[in-house]
């Protein structure tokens, strides 16, 4: 028997309404969803709804703590509590489980690790350095993290790979790629784009570029793309594969301060023939101080790395000092735009 899930409109009824309440209390929010997150709550109301008692018994946890825990979350849209005591999970509730296709999971496991957490303690510093708070943390920058901490590493990776899926296909779909040819995506994680890229349009080859360590434990076989695709190791600051028709940066120039984008930007340059494109794949902020959903991921990149969220017009900058045209920007239906650039 199928749950009816509520909207997560008509249940905040009994939230704040201050908005300080609410900032002053996200960290106790976000403890409690990674909690409930770790231990896999929302699979067990999968198919329908249970009491704190009886899902204390399938978990082993504390009942009147386990319950005090969900009403929490439930005045934050993700549970509603019956006149039984039993929680239902909501649409936005759904999105918590391990099993469900486009599942938040991965990515709330990452962004509420005490990576992150360290890092957002940090911001106090980060405002009179400037500098990221991860740095002052752990010592060294994130991604030389990463590579001593093969169990936050992978963390990351199925965190990437889980936020792209919900928007490969979007992508694929956004853009008019060639009927033929050579895709390479650089920087590309374990390939989930390019893998929807190779399904969509069956005369294109792939080659998948990132790190040796995120390569090695790529998503490209199935029997469906075999013999279109290849992998290669490196390191983009200073490599990339030649030869390539069309080449994707895919959520990466917002993982780094201007310069090193340029460093990256003028290395794939260099290994492009003039002529062909490139395709960033990143949110694009609008010039105007609207506001936008990606000023939060702005903050995710200023205390963990030096990157940022840019403009079209920052954007179209460093392209032109690195060797490119930027000639459109197309939505995508998701956070991120696409914008097309020409090797000159
Ligand atoms: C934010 S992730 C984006 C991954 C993928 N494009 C996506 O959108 O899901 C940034 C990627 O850059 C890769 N990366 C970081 N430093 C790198 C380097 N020096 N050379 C090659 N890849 C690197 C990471 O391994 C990671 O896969």
């Amino acid at each position: 028997m199928s749950t009816p899930r509520p909207e997560a409109a008509e249940l905040n009824s009994h939230r704040s309404a201050s908005p300080l309440h609410d900032l002053a209390y996200g960290h106790i929010h976000a403890s409690a969803l990674r909690a409930i997150a770790r231990h896999r709550i929302a699979d067990h109301l999968a198919h329908g709804p249970r009491t704190a008692h009886a899902l204390a018994a399938v978990t082993g946890l504390d009942a009147t703590a386990l319950h005090r825990v969900l009403r929490l979350l439930a005045t934050c849209g993700l549970f509603v509590e019956d006149a039984d005591g039993a929680f239902v999970l909501t649409e936005a509730g759904h999105g918590l489980r391990s099993d469900v296709a486009g599942s938040q999971l991965p990515g709330i496991l990452l962004f509420t690790d005490e990576m992150f957490r360290r890092a957002a303690d940090g911001i106090e510093g980060t405002l009179r350095t400037g500098e990221p708070g991860f740095d002052a943390a752990y010592g060294m920058p994130f991604f030389d993290h990463l590579a001593t901490t093969p169990d936050k590493s992978r963390v990351f990776d199925e965190a990437m790979t889980a936020l792209s899926s919900g928007v490969d296909e979007a992508i694929a779909d956004a853009y008019a790629f060639p009927e033929s040819g050579t895709v390479v995506d650089i920087g590309g994680g374990r390939g989930g784009l390019l893998r929807q890229i190779l399904a969509t349009h069956p005369g294109l080859n792939g080659i998948l570029f990132d790190q040796p360590r995120t390569v090695a434990d790529h998503l490209l076989d199935g029997h469906d793309l075999a013999g279109r695709w290849h992998t290669q190791g490196g390191d983009f600051f200073t490599t990339a594969p030649t030869g390539g028709d069309l080449y994707l940066l895919k959520n990466v120039l917002h993982d780094w301060p201007d310069d090193d984008c340029l460093r990256i930007l003028t290395t794939v340059r260099r290994a492009m023939r003039p002529a062909t494109r490139l395709l960033l794949v990143d949110a694009v902020l609008p010039g105007d101080g609207t506001p936008h959903p990606a000023a939060a991921l702005d903050i995710v990149m200023l205390m963990t790395l030096k990157g940022r969220e840019r403009t079209a017009a920052e954007f179209e900058d460093l392209l032109a000092r690195s060797g490119f045209r930027l000639r459109q920007v197309l939505p995508t239906g998701a956070m991120s735009s696409i914008l097309e650039a020409e090797a000159i």
